[in-house]
């Protein structure tokens, strides 16, 4: 089985690039499943109804957020409409049954699970450590293969940290968040990590976000409004093959593409 992942998807630039890209890149791998990371798809904070189904109908099996999952309204009010979005179960906002998606593909049963990291993460009261052994304690019922884990983190060691020591029964663990890509990916103690998997969105930006926005907000410390950074973007992603017979991940490799 192979899975591809794709970073954050930011704004409208985000969006296209992988509209544009998608089929291409399900057909150059032999791609059998999709998952996002759809946190900054709309206008960079968060995801609306319309842009789930967008995402969806465009190709994408499976949804997951971060920090931003509650920045539209309408999510709180629609989640049980979007049963392919998996949010963290350590948000703040926890009262959501959304935290984990069973997925059965041949004879592989995984749990997607999406999991906050706490440093410098202001949406997450409980360490990922925490809340993963939580929500295993919950789905054990599932007698899963293994966990498929979006790790929404800041910092590197958290990452790590984290599938160093679940590497068990988190047999992917991908990074998320910093829109960053980073080049570590690799088979740990049996887990496909990458530390982050990075963004989706426009190449001339500061994360995403426009450039002269985040010099007046952080240099000159003018009030901005939250400017999403336009034009030609970057694609970023990872691929995953699980080996259906030994329920294990036999490599992870980076796709990165520029404008
Ligand atoms: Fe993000
Ligand atoms: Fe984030």
């Amino acid at each position: 089985m192979r899975i591809l992942f794709i970073g954050d998807i930011v704004g409208k630039s985000g969006r296209d690039i992988v509209s544009s890209l998608l089929y291409s890149l399900k057909q150059q791998y032999k791609i059998d499943l999709t998952i996002a990371n759809g946190e900054n798809s709309a206008h960079g904070k968060g995801i609306t109804r319309k842009i789930y189904k967008q995402l969806i109908n465009e190709g994408i099996d499976y949804i997951t957020m971060g920090n931003h999952t509650y920045s539209k309204n309408e999510v709180a009010e629609y989640i049980s409409q979007m049963d392919r979005l998996v949010v963290p179960y350590n948000h703040i906002k926890r009262n959501c049954p959304n935290y984990y998606k069973i997925i059965e593909f041949n004879n592989l049963r995984f749990c997607l699970v999406n999991i906050l990291g706490t440093v410098l993460m202001g949406e997450s009261d409980m360490s990922p450590y925490e809340a993963f052994e939580i929500v295993k304690k919950e789905t054990e019922k599932y007698d899963v293969d293994f966990y498929f884990v979006d790790l929404h983190a800041e910092t590197t060691a958290e990452k790590r940290i984290f599938a160093e020591y679940f590497h068990d029964c988190a047999k992917v663990v991908v990074g998320t968040h910093t829109h960053v890509q980073t080049a570590d990916e690799d088979i740990i103690k049996g887990c496909a990590f990458i530390t982050d998997v990075g963004m989706c969105g426009a190449y001339d930006s500061v994360i995403g976000r426009d450039v002269s926005e985040t010099i007046k907000t952080n240099i000159e410390k003018q009030k901005t409004v939250y400017t999403i950074a336009e034009g030609p973007a970057i694609f970023c992603g990872v691929v995953i093959e699980i080996d259906e017979e030994k329920k294990i991940p036999v490599s992870i490799e980076r796709i990165q593409i520029r404008p």
